[in-house]
């Protein structure tokens, strides 16, 4: 690492597959490593949400819309639960070619929705899950060669996300566990494959155990790990309030089923209440805010902890995978006090609730 110079995805270059003639870059990657203060000292948030467009996304973006320019295609295209079409939407007006999205209708996380609005992408939305945009989006690019796909099933996408593993280790060497939300299944193989190659190059000596957290309405890797089945049982019909990974048929399964048994990992489930749970408890134990996909790591850590699948001993980093601000309904959800006061009730109620607190 001591060779290396600049910040971010792209100061990894040397150890990013492909050759790229442009680079497309708006300063992704290079996020804080946050170390928890009240929950565990032992455990360290990324956090993602602090790239450009506000999730993990951008740093498999900037190295598959480099990859797309520098193959001269002008038009590429994303289905997504929202995230990947924020970044593909950035990315490509960065580079100045047209993009084009697909999303499920009515299932996109508003600050999402209003980010591809602005980035000024063609918005095409389909009845149905993610899964459903995700098909037409791969049967459309088998056969119209002059679209660049931009899903993770694009290598290039997961060589840029890999550097997330980079950044950890060089920060913290290498943890014990790292705690990924697992929708389509990119990410956690691509951080995977980071720890994995510093091995193979003699930088470090071991990689971490993989864990992957899965939404129970929208499980089915887990679910397909947890009963030590082959392969997964896909579902229709996905649910939950983590819209991001509200997805019933992760085209990466094989790689993501990889990544964990190699590890020496494991999948968990956690439920809707334990996620929006986990989003408050990072709000308001270490001030960090998540939208609820991420938030998953959290509840997949309480869940680890209690089944002794990791102890309270072991450094752990949470993946942090999109800000809270991408989702605002969802922080809305939380329970608060809110109260329309009359300006002299003020010091009142101040008065109250300290003396309240004290006693
Ligand atoms: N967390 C967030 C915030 C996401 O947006 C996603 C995926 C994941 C976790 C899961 O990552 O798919 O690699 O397992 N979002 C995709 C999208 C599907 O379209 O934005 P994964």
């Amino acid at each position: 690492f001591d060779s290396l110079k600049g910040r971010g995805v792209w100061r990894y270059q040397r150890m990013i597959a492909g050759e790229y003639k442009k680079i497309v870059s708006i300063n992704e990657g290079g996020t804080p490593l946050i170390r928890s203060c009240n929950i565990n000292k032992n455990m360290y948030m990324k956090y993602e949400g602090v790239n450009p467009t506000g999730s993990f996304k951008d740093r498999g973006m900037t190295v598959a819309v480099s990859s797309a320019v520098s193959n001269n295609y002008k038009t590429v295209i994303a289905a997504s639960t929202g995230n990947t079409a924020a970044a593909a939407a950035a990315y490509a007006s960065r580079a100045g070619i047209k993009s084009f999205i697909v999303l499920p209708k009515g299932k996109v996380a508003l600050g999402k929705l209003a980010q591809s609005i602005l980035y000024g992408t063609t918005i095409m939305e389909v009845e149905g899950s993610f899964d459903v945009a995700m098909g037409a989006v791969m049967k459309l690019y088998k056969d119209l060669k002059v679209v660049y796909p931009l899903n993770s099933f694009n290598p290039w996408r997961l060589e840029g996300q890999k550097t997330i593993a980079f950044e950890i280790t060089e920060e913290i060497g290498v943890p014990d566990a790292v705690i990924v939300p697992v929708g389509n299944a990119g990410n956690i193989y691509a951080i995977w494959k980071g720890f994995t190659e510093l091995v193979k190059a003699g930088v470090t000596e071991k990689i971490p155990r993989m864990i992957g957290v899965q939404a129970e309405g929208a499980s089915p890797i887990a679910k397909a790990f947890i009963e030590g089945s082959q392969s997964p049982l896909f579902t229709d019909n996905p649910e939950t309030v983590a819209t991001a990974i509200r997805i019933g048929k992760p085209v990466n399964w094989r790689k993501a089923m990889k990544a964990v048994r190699e590890s020496r990992g494991t999948m968990l489930v956690v439920s809707d209440n334990e996620i929006l749970k986990a989003q408050r408890d990072l709000a308001r134990k270490e001030g960090v805010g998540a939208e609820p996909a991420s938030s998953a790591s959290l509840a997949g850590y309480y869940k680890a902890l209690d089944r002794k699948i990791v102890y309270p001993d072991e450094k752990v980093v949470l993946i942090l995978t999109g800000h809270s601000l991408k989702d605002p309904e969802s922080m809305g959800k939380a329970e608060t006090k809110r109260i329309l006061i009359n300006p002299s009730f003020i010091e009142k109620i101040i008065l109250e609730e300290v003396n309240e607190n004290d006693g």
